[in-house]
């Protein structure tokens, strides 16, 4: 029992590590998408709105050419999607973008 808690205890301090260094690494990309507002129509992990399609696992459904074509021609994809265009950001806005989305596996 008490190898099993501490194993337990170790196994979250770990999660907890990578969690953190995860987040630390795709912050551009994450606070660009709070500040643009992605999250009042799409969900991650429970989180956000639900007017579109979750981005849970959005990576294993889209390469990177065309995480970045949603983003900035959505309708390329999605014939009818009510989503704005976001080709006006910098290439490198863009590209943290599409990069915090290739993380979504
Ligand atoms: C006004 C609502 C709205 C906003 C804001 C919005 N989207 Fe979308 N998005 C959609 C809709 C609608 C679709 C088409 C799929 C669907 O019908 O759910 C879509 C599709 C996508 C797809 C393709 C998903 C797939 O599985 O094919 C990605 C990736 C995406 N959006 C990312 C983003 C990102 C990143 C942002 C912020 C920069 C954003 N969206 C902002 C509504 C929105």
């Amino acid at each position: 029992m008490r190898i099993h808690a501490a194993l337990g205890a170790a196994l979250a301090v770990l999660l907890a590590c990578s969690g953190a260094a995860v987040a630390a690494q795709e912050a551009p990309g994450a606070d660009l998408a709070e500040r643009l507002g992605c999250f009042a129509c799409h969900s991650v992990k429970g989180q956000g709105g639900n007017g579109a399609v979750s981005l849970d696992g959005v990576a294993t459904r889209l390469s990177p050419r065309q995480l970045q074509l949603a983003l900035t021609y959505p309708r390329q994809l999605h014939p009818r999607a009510k989503m704005p265009s976001y080709a006006y950001l910098p290439t490198a806005e863009q590209e943290a973008l599409v990069h915090y989305l290739e993380s979504f596996k």
